[in-house]
């Protein structure tokens, strides 16, 4: 085997390692991590390439996925994959495999840590400690919100929406936080219906009744601002949204308008509508924890992500089945099996 794997951007030295102990020619194109591709670099690494090792940053549309009739794969390092066109992959023959699995937990916590800094203060008060302000302890200090039952004694009530994996990660961090989970998932009630920890609500209702309100659905069409001005204004003025799953789920500018209006107290953020920009005045917005997607940036995760890529890079170059191939209906298509002949 000594065919040729283009990988954009350089990923964790577990991946490239399983990649040399490979026969294949393997080519990192971009190394310095601050940049991408261009969409010429990215069209002349897929013509030059069998397998394509990409990242979330790289649009892998129709016109890329026909740049080149012998492509054997696409092996994407992450467990999304909205940034690629499945159904023309598919059309064309070209398998398509991803990571899923083991960022489910780190991506939960960080969900969870987002969940705890926005209802805490927790920026807020690094902010205050590292500009010198601290100056004697006091009884109303950057007061915020209880998670668990705390002073109130009342259990909060925290909204799952998007209940697969990650989804699921999450309520069970609520179990120790003593919350009451709703969960409403737009293609999997019956995974909340048998689940032990959370109950299914319909939208409006987990709107309406949530403390905390967190999202993890796949990014469709059906999910492209599943919240919008509407669902904001549904919340409860004292509540808090967080994003840690993509960007268009929420109508990123609305958003804005319900944090300065304070239809909603806060929201924490790990993804963007538009990746790396952030809507105008977002950065401006006091009740806003802001991260740049680093939901499943631990080094462990990263290295395990990198060597699931690249064993599906080579699954593909091997003309196997890719361990995590999203469309295996593509290797019964004549179009794969034509292109695997080449
Ligand atoms: C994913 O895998 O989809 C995350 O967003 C990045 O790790």
């Amino acid at each position: 085997m000594s065919d040729h794997v283009f990988v954009t951007r350089n990923i964790p030295e577990a991946g490239l390692e399983l990649l040399a102990g490979s026969e294949a020619r393997v080519t990192v194109h971009q190394r310095d991590e601050t940049k991408g591709l261009t969409r010429d670099e990215l069209l002349a690494g897929v013509r030059g390439c069998d397998v394509l090792l990409c990242q979330l940053t790289e649009p892998i549309d129709r016109e890329v996925l026909s740049a080149n009739d012998r492509l054997l794969g696409v092996a994407q390092m992450a467990v999304g994959y909205n940034n690629v066109d499945v159904e023309a992959a598919t059309e064309l023959g070209v398998p398509v495999a991803n990571t899923p699995g083991v960022l489910t937990d780190t991506t939960a916590d960080l969900a969870w840590a987002l969940l705890m800094a926005v209802a805490r203060r927790i920026p807020d008060g690094h902010q205050y400690m590292v500009a010198g302000r601290y100056k004697i302890w006091g009884p109303n200090l950057l007061l915020g919100q209880d998670v668990s039952p705390g002073g109130s004694g009342r259990r909060k009530v925290l909204g799952i929406i998007g209940y697969g994996r990650i989804g699921q990660a999450v309520a069970r961090r609520a179990v120790g936080f003593e919350m009451d989970v709703l969960a409403f998932d737009p293609f999997f009630r019956e995974g909340v219906e048998a689940d032990e920890i959370a109950t299914w609500a319909e939208l409006d209702e987990l709107l309406e009744r949530s403390d905390f309100i967190t999202l993890h659905p796949a990014l469709t069409e059906d999910t492209h601002h599943l919240i919008g001005e509407a669902e904001l204004r549904r919340m409860k003025p004292t509540a808090c949204i967080v994003n840690a799953s993509r960007g268009p789920v929420i109508d990123e500018r609305a958003l804005v308008r319900a944090l300065r209006e304070g239809w909603i107290a806060g929201a924490a953020l790990d993804v963007y509508e538009d990746e790396p920009a952030m809507a105008p005045g977002l950065a401006e917005c006091e009740n806003a924890v802001l991260v740049p997607h680093i939901g499943s940036a631990s080094r462990d995760t990263r290295g395990q992500m990198a060597s699931m890529a690249a064993a599906n890079a080579l699954a593909h170059l091997r003309r196997e089945r890719a361990p995590n191939a999203v469309n295996p209906e593509v290797y019964d298509t004549e179009a794969y099996r034509r292109r695997v002949q080449r």
